[in-house]
């Protein structure tokens, strides 16, 4: 797994809301995710959910108590406070928003809170009259002011039996949110397009032409792009995942000719684009609106017309913009590859060998050859998807930073 939060000291503090059972599934993601949790609850919170079933999700005693200790000498809420990369209050009730926004310590968590240079990150679940009250709001901008890293709750169905915004964000969003925390802002000024998945080519109202392309390839790329402080643009075919993240800009698309229509239409502002998606070369040359009827012939033709080489007409007009390829071969991996990023222009091309058995196609995992334009040759043995999307990222990032000495060396 591709994560920042391996050998993390973590901790999770739990206030009084119902949705603290849904803390239990992410201190258990943490620990898969081989981060040291250690929780602290207040009061109230162990009204909700016991604190031996903290302790056993997290292997470490959980805190409650204003005046444990925890390491020998030291006063517990220091020592936590010393060790910690990242503090995470969840949920956080409207209390625990108004105590901390207005310097309260009154307990084991708060005094910790206080304590801290570490980040520290409000996930909100309430009532959602209570999230929108005046007072709420206005300790939730008093946290921003003072630096805090907040999540806004998630909209839907509330414990308290009414609907509206106070749900407790999925866990797979907070943990996505802690990953952010800890990730270098190193993309922070490129606008990068990604394309993934497969596109579609209608024969018929029912039937179509597409390829085994799963799209999780070109997410990866827009997810870690996106951690990495990017705009993202994610331009995909029709696949089965659910958006990587929701911050980043999704444009659903079918067929090749609505894919190189989406690209055009934010081409202009794009630093970077990263052509993952796998494009139909060919079409239907005519596309029947009625669903066409078996005859008794044995044979059917159909006749398939050329698709526009996307990739090739970008590489004419790219100008200034990164513009990295996908090939996916089944022999001469590296000499086709490397024809290809010739023939269409690019700064970089990553090949696949999509006849390798167990990677690629659906697959979480993939293993990968990255081909520079001046002919550098990288084999990136298998790992998973997130994994190569960040060495691509990489790849990418050392293109910028040549490309920006060169200049500043003819200034
Ligand atoms: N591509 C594209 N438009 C097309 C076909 C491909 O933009 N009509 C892009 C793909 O997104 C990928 C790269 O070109 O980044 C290479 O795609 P690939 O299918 O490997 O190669 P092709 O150029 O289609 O050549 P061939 O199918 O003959 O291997």
């Amino acid at each position: 797994m591709f994560t920042t939060l391996r050998n993390k000291e973590i901790i999770i503090a739990v206030t009084g809301g119902i949705a603290a059972y849904k803390t239990c599934e992410l201190v258990r993601e943490l620990t898969r995710r081989g981060a040291s949790v250690h929780v602290v609850m207040t009061k109230n919170a162990m009204q909700f959910v016991s604190p031996l079933t903290f302790q056993t999700l997290s292997g470490h005693p959980v805190i409650h108590e204003m005046f444990e200790l925890f390491t020998g000498s030291k006063i517990g809420h220091i020592a936590l406070s010393d060790i910690a990369d990242q503090m995470v209050i969840v949920p956080a009730t409207a209390n625990i928003i108004g105590k901390i926004a207005n310097g309260i310590a009154d307990d084991f968590l708060t005094t910790m809170v206080m304590a801290t240079t570490v980040p520290v990150l409000f996930v909100p679940s309430m009532n959602a009259k209570m999230w929108e009250s005046k007072m709420v709001q206005m300790n939730i901008q008093k946290l921003k002011d003072a630096g805090y890293e907040l999540m806004e709750p998630g909209v839907g169905d509330l414990a308290c039996g009414t609907k509206g915004k106070g749900r407790l964000p999925p866990i797979h969003e907070i943990l996505e949110k802690m990953e952010d925390i800890f990730t270098e802002k190193d993309l922070s000024n490129e606008r990068i397009i990604v394309t993934a998945g497969p596109t579609v080519e209608f024969i018929d109202p029912v039937r179509c032409i597409t390829n085994r392309s799963s799209g999780k390839m070109g997410y990866a790329i827009a997810k870690i792009a996106k951690r990495r402080g990017a705009e993202v643009i994610l331009i995909s075919g029709m696949t089965y995942l659910p958006p990587p993240r929701s911050d980043i800009h999704m444009v659903q698309v079918r067929t090749a000719q609505e894919m190189r229509e989406a690209i055009m239409r934010h081409f202009e502002d794009a630093t970077v684009i990263i052509k993952a998606a796998a494009v139909a070369d060919f079409r239907c040359k005519n596309e029947s609106t009625v669903k066409i009827k078996k005859s008794e012939e044995e044979t059917y033709v159909l006749e398939l017309q050329k698709n526009p080489d996307i990739l090739a007409e970008l590489g004419k007009i790219k100008g200034h913009r990164i513009l990295v390829g996908f090939a996916a071969e089944t022999e001469n991996l590296v000499e086709n590859a490397f024809e290809k990023l010739k023939k269409k222009n690019l700064d970089m091309i990553v090949a696949n060998n999509v006849a390798k058995e167990g990677i690629g196609f659906g697959s979480d995992r993939n293993e990968v050859t990255i081909i520079e334009a001046h002919g550098r040759v990288r084999h990136v043995p298998e790992m998973t998807k997130e994994e190569i999307a960040n060495i691509i990222l990489d790849f990418v990032k050392r293109i910028m930073k040549k490309r920006k000495t060169t200049e500043d060396d003819w200034l």
